[in-house]
């Protein structure tokens, strides 16, 4: 594999990667996507603005933390298209957004209603809308060969079935995810169910779902890609696209949806006092019973669901969430309100959790370099294999090398059995139900998976989105 990096005229950085496999192809999405930053950088005009991240102790202007509007996904509009935006300090950024939110609207829906979703495309590309977490049917599952050109159009229906958690939607296309996601098209849907309900969790000014993400910013202050085979990691934080964010929070417990929506950046989280976060759900949903717990980290694609208590600190307090793997302040939690809310944290039983048992067959996918599975590079047109519906299975995932590799699967949620190599243990964060595991070099981790919602076409990849834009990625078929 060969590496070849140029300047374009436009300003941008661009890397091409070129394998045996599909040269021409990447060359091709490469440009399409210089093409596509550079019409952000000429709508633009921004100020320039330094690089680099608020390190612990830094005294730095915080700004408030955007919370996305929440709106229902039945009969909802949805357009992808460039937009400029206001990350904090006053400072405008070109980036691609959904309905011009960077981050996108927060769907939330109880289970049992449905998704009715108008999508239109106002890009340069090609683009589709995946609802990663969501158990769908293949035609809504946003798969790369229904791709939406520009100017197209495309409904994405289904009902919403599982149980209550944080799902998200990003884009999907062929080869060009990384692009389209690392210049902010990203989104949170949130499902609520009766089960969840009873534990009456904290809700409302006290339910916040953080987007955490690195970036990287052109001299005028406009989101910019590179792409690079080994992944996209960008110089500056962003929770919920607002760079160096604040929080005034009360005297209260506070629940916390976290996504991992970075390219390829691992974050390990933990609180600046020394607080422990309870650990009440993660992708698929809630727990069997909290964890509390000091650090956390997780990988793109991955969620949480945390709670943290804010009662008994002096007003004044600031609590810093930070990633110990970079040092960087992500978000200040700033104590402004002495109140007295109901409310405890959980100590019984959160959820039942019926465990998947005596698995049919064992399948095995080596992720292989930085853009096979078994040896292969994605073929859009190849099915991989194939499953049989209501099959209970066990998927080994195992790499030698070039981690991480956040591995992800579309059409049904997951259970965790083991890891061995590498790390060698299961996380607090693994339990319940999962659709994306994080394989680190050396590792196998084993799962077991029953896809028993719909028959059809669904994807099995790489989430460091530049490793699946080369070719990480499969097509199975559950029929
Ligand atoms: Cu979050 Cu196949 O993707
Ligand atoms: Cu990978």
């Amino acid at each position: 594999m060969r590496i070849k990096q140029e300047k374009r005229n436009i300003g941008i950085t661009q890397q091409e990667t070129e394998s045996t496999h599909g040269a021409t192809h990447i060359s091709r999405r490469t440009f399409l996507r210089a093409a596509i930053a550079s019409a952000g950088m000429l709508a633009a005009g921004g100020i320039p603005m330094p690089a680099g991240a608020a390190k612990p102790g830094t005294a730095v202007t915080r700004n408030p933390l955007k919370i996305p509007p929440v709106v229902s996904p039945s009969n909802y509009a949805l357009q992808a298209a460039p937009a400029t935006v206001d990350v904090g300090g006053g400072k405008l950024s070109s980036v691609l957004a959904y309905n011009g939110f960077f981050p996108g609207p927060t769907f939330r829906a109880n289970r049992n209603d449905s998704a009715s979703i108008a999508f239109t495309s106002g890009l340069t590309e090609e683009t589709t809308v995946h609802w990663h977490g969501m158990i769908v049917p293949t035609s809504a599952d946003g798969h790369p060969r229904d791709a939406v050109m520009p100017g197209g159009s495309y409904a994405y229906q289904f009902p919403i079935l599982q149980r209550a958690c944080l799902n998200w939607y990003h884009p999907h296309p062929h080869m060009m995810t990384g692009g389209q996601v690392a210049l902010g098209l990203a989104g949170a849907f949130i499902i609520n169910d009766a089960e969840e309900a009873a534990l009456s969790l904290p809700s409302g000014a006290y339910e916040v779902p953080l987007i955490i993400r690195d970036a990287k910013f052109d001299k005028s202050g406009n989101l910019t890609y590179t792409a690079k085979s080994s992944g996209f990691l960008g110089d500056t934080p962003l929770v919920n696209g607002t760079r160096d964010p604040r929080l005034d929070v009360d005297t209260a417990i506070y629940r916390f949806r976290v996504l991992c929506g970075s390219n390829a950046r691992l974050f390990k989280l933990a609180l600046s006092n020394g607080a422990p976060f309870t650990l009440i759900g993660n992708d698929g949903g809630l727990l069997e019973t909290a964890v509390t717990i000091g650090q956390i980290e997780f990988s793109p694609g991955e969620r949480l669901d945390l709670l943290v208590d804010f009662r008994g600190l002096p007003v004044g307090t600031k609590v810093i969430l930070q990633d110990l793997n970079s040092g960087w302040s992500l978000l200040e939690f700033n104590v402004t309100r002495q109140v007295s809310v109901a409310g405890a944290i959980p100590t019984g039983t959160l959820s039942a959790i019926t465990p998947l048992t005596s698995p049919v067959i064992t399948r095995e996918f080596s992720f292989d370099g930085m853009s096979r599975i078994n040896g292969k590079v994605y073929d859009m047109n190849r099915i991989d294999f194939q499953v049989p519906f209501g099959q209970t299975e066990l998927w080994r995932f195992k790499t030698g090398g070039n981690a991480p590799h956040p591995v992800h699967v579309h059409g049904a949620s997951f259970q965790v059995q083991s890891r061995s190599g590498g790390r060698g243990v299961l996380f607090p964060w693994e339990r319940g139900w999962k659709d994306t595991v994080l394989l680190q070099d050396g590792e196998t981790v084993e799962v077991l998976v029953r896809f028993d919602a719909y028959r059809g076409l669904y994807l099995m990849h790489c989430h460091k989105l530049e490793h699946e834009d080369m070719g990480m990625m499969a097509n199975f078929e559950v029929v």
